[in-house]
């Protein structure tokens, strides 16, 4: 499928305010689809809609809203509902790439909580709310965006691969899950530090947010799809490649 038939296709960005997230906001706006996108912070939606402005031909709606309870993603699911109609074709989740710097074992409770309910459970929650819609509609796209930490363990960010792996790992499960439902889901794993308007990139062929939203369009409107090689890999430029 060509690109142009993100024109006009409902997508749900979960972690659409992040660094990069709202890159593959400004994209898919641009490419003329209406986009949705929760977040905690209307500060962090403010600046979106700003950045967005002049994205393009496409519609951003925009929820003040927590994903990490089964109340608020329940009403994310009512709000799109009232804003779409009910349409949902594809779901980005690009929650939270952050760590905490310091080993593992001395996380506060606060931080492990953190952890818990923004990491694994507001994941959780966007698949449990929205795959279920897009099985009942017959088909569409759930694209988890995950970085090299599901691969490697670094000193500091022990956490984050803890939380890669584990999504890793819902992703080959849901996708095997749902395998005949007409829903395709994959992950994008990028194995570089994204450079983001907020963060310059600091050394040679790093990818950035514009490079990863591009290869997300180019998976959203992918009609190759096999439920057992769901992993794709964005590695350092020049080299970047979809597995
Ligand atoms: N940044 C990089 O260099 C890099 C490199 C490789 C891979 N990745 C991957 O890219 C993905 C996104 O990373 P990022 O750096 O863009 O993260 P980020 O800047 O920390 O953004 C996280 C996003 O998740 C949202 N979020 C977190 N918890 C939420 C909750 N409970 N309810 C609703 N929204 C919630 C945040 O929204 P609010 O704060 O507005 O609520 C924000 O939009 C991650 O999977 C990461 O592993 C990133």
């Amino acid at each position: 499928m060509p690109a142009e038939t993100l024109t006009n296709q409902v997508i749900l960005v979960a972690g659409g305010t992040g660094g990069v997230g709202e890159e593959i906001v400004r994209f898919l706006l641009g490419a003329g689809a209406t986009v949705a996108v929760p977040s905690r912070s209307d500060a962090n939606l403010q600046r979106l809609r700003d950045y967005c402005a002049d994205a393009g031909p496409g519609q951003l709606h925009t929820l003040q809203q927590e994903m990490n309870t089964p109340d608020g993603a329940d009403n994310v699911r009512a709000w799109l509902r009232e804003r779409t109609g009910g349409r949902l074709d594809a779901v980005v989740a690009a929650l939270n790439g952050r760590f905490y710097g310091k080993p593992f074992h001395t996380l506060a409770w606060a931080e492990w909580q953190d952890f818990l309910a923004n990491y694994l459970t507001a994941h959780f929650l966007t698949a449990r709310t929205f795959l279920p819609l897009l099985e009942k509609q017959g088909g569409g796209r759930y694209l988890m965006i995950n970085g090299g930490a599901a691969d490697a363990v670094y000193p500091g960010a022990v956490e984050l691969s803890v939380a890669a792996s584990a999504q890793l790992a819902m992703t080959k499960g849901m996708a095997l899950e749902t395998a005949g439902s007409g829903v395709q889901v994959s992950s994008l794993v990028i194995y570089s530090r994204v450079a983001t308007r907020h963060e310059a990139a600091t050394y040679p062929g790093q990818v950035t947010s514009q490079q990863v939203a591009e290869h997300v369009a180019a998976l959203l409107t992918s009609s190759d799809y096999n439920p057992r090689h769901v992993v794709h890999a964005l590695h350092l430029t020049p080299a970047s490649s979809l597995a």
